[in-house]
């Protein structure tokens, strides 16, 4: 429409104000107010439908969502800043192909896009094309810095040339025998006492703070012990509450000036202040940066992976038989070779919660120039491309007709034409079963430790430390969902936390 306003109809405009308003007698607040009025319905016509700041684009007509004057998709994003993420599988699945435009203010015009083929154009293809950007830097740099997450170019060459020479197969061989041992075996007394006194734990809590303990000790060789406590440690209170704030930042184009008229900006200072506080030790110490980094990009993650598997893993019974039944015939004493050849269905298991549950479920980045997309999508420069592993993960153009289901064997070598036709069940063996292969997919498809240049440094190391403590926790006890509670739903984050609390009983297995 705001195209259609040619100069001749514009003039005419012009014309019909100046001899109704701007001669003859009226006063100045009069033509104050009138001025005000008359800018209003200017930017009315200029932005009739999409967000003030963006450009009109007939290109991306087909697949644009339907805006309000001014504001564009905003409201119906904060509306649905809740559920967004559920919001974004609908909405992928009640369009055509795998790409939607809004415009939100603030951040001016983003393509959704939600396949593998468009994922691997910006995340390999056009890669330098596609950077973190202002805006995202701006809302994570109070807590992160310019490191490795959170900076682009030669910048975020160099870090991540310093950050790659940190893992290595003699580092995992040392974890594994070392610090993910250790904390498991932690984690495993907290759960005998709950066996053994019949009180109810909170899964995701015990996780995420034997992750912290474990982060804490390898970054800054602090034993928080933070496992051993009943409350909250101050660190987590502060990590916790800098990223749900710095996520709410995404979702509130405002929040430079609403967090100044609450109390928002001073809690967060005060939580960078602790986090800072920590990492300073870390520094003193002289530890690298990107683990400390890693540990508050990062952290959350592991333990949350784990606490979605084990909530499928409660709820599907055959999956539970045989995540037992192969760790039941392992050794004792958690190895790299074990955790690498001998524990597939577990390895699968623990893919299959990243796919339908991935700790960094969206991501957004900036277009340099202009490009196209592999479908014909039209991307301007300082277009911002959207995507959601969380989305991709349940599409079943990308993942079959079963995309939505929990099915640990659609990992197996040998299963794609069972996961194409969506005829893949949980199979389940009396005696001990040697499962195929896991299949190396495409980083594209299973995005969940993102793809391309980029990819998640720590993808190695989050397995195997979960493997770890899933072998240890799972030979020993059987964990059962307390009843009456109401299915996990993720909360608004920077990563996927459940929203309450997952209340376990745990029963010795042996
Ligand atoms: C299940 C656990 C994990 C998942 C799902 C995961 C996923 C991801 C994702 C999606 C990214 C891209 C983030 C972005 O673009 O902002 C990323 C980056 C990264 N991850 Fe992980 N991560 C996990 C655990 C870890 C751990 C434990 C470490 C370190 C010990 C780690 C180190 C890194 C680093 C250094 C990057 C930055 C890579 C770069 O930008 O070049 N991650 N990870």
């Amino acid at each position: 429409m705001s195209s259609a306003i040619s100069t001749t109809s514009l003039s005419a405009l012009f014309q019909v104000i100046k001899a109704r308003f701007l001669q003859g007698t009226r006063t100045r607040p009069q033509r104050v107010k009138f001025f005000a009025f008359l800018s209003l319905v200017l930017l009315l016509l200029k932005y009739p439908n999409r967000a003030i700041g963006t450009r009109a684009r007939p290109d991306l007509k087909a697949i644009s969502w339907k805006g309000a004057p001014l504001i564009g998709n905003t409201i119906t994003v904060l509306k649905n800043r809740n559920k967004f993420l559920q919001a974004l599988v609908e909405g992928f699945e009640s369009v055509e192909g795998n790409t939607m435009a809004t415009t939100i203010l603030g951040l001016g015009q983003i393509i959704a896009i939600n396949d593998n083929i468009l994922l691997e154009h910006i995340l390999k293809t056009n890669f330098e094309n596609y950077e973190k950007g202002f805006i995202i830097n701006s809302l994570l740099s109070q807590v992160l810095g310019n490191g490795i997450f959170n900076s682009d170019g030669t910048l975020w060459k160099m870090h991540r040339k310093t950050a790659s020479h940190v893992f290595s197969t003699k580092i995992y061989r040392s974890l594994i025998e070392g610090t993910f041992t250790d904390h498991s075996h932690h984690l495993c007394t907290v759960l005998e006492r709950a066996a053994d006194s019949g009180v109810a734990v909170d899964l995701q809590a015990l996780f995420l703070r034997m992750t912290l303990d474990a982060f804490a000790q390898l970054s800054f060789g602090l034993d928080i012990n933070s496992l051993g406590k009943d409350g909250r440690d101050p660190f987590g209170t502060a990590f916790d509450f800098a990223v749900v704030s710095t996520d709410e930042r995404f979702m509130n184009p405002l929040w430079r000036i609403t967090e100044r008229l609450t109390s928002r900006a001073s809690q967060m200072r005060k939580a960078v202040a602790v986090i800072d506080s920590y990492a300073f030790e870390a520094i003193r110490r002289r530890r690298g940066e990107t683990t400390e980094e890693a540990l508050i990009r990062q952290g959350p993650a592991g333990p949350q992976a784990l606490s979605w598997m084990y909530y499928e893993v409660m709820v599907n019974p055959a999956v539970e038989k045989n995540l037992w039944q192969e760790v039941d015939h392992l050794d004792e004493k958690a190895t790299y070779e074990m955790l690498t050849k001998d524990m597939r269905y577990t390895h699968a298991v623990f893919q299959e919660a990243l796919r339908l549950y991935p700790p960094v479920p969206r991501n957004l980045k900036t277009a340099v120039a202009d490009d196209v997309l592999p479908n014909g999508i039209q991307v301007k420069a300082g277009d911002r491309i959207m995507f959601s592993t969380y989305a991709i993960g349940r599409n079943k153009e990308v993942w079959g007709p079963q995309a939505p289901e929990f099915l640990p064997e659609r990992w197996f070598e040998g299963t794609t034409a069972e996961v194409e036709k969506g005829d893949l069940k949980n199979s389940t063996f009396d005696e001990p079963h040697v499962w195929p292969k896991v299949r190396k997919e495409s980083q594209y498809k299973f995005s969940s430790f993102n793809a391309g240049p980029r990819i998640c440094l720590g993808q190695t190391f989050a397995t195997l430390e979960a493997l770890t403590v899933i072998k240890m926790v799972s030979s020993r006890f059987q964990l059962v969902l307390v009843p009456g509670q109401a299915p996990p739903e993720p909360v608004p984050s920077l990563t996927l936390p459940m929203k309450n609390p997952l209340l376990v009983n745990v029963v010795r297995r042996k």
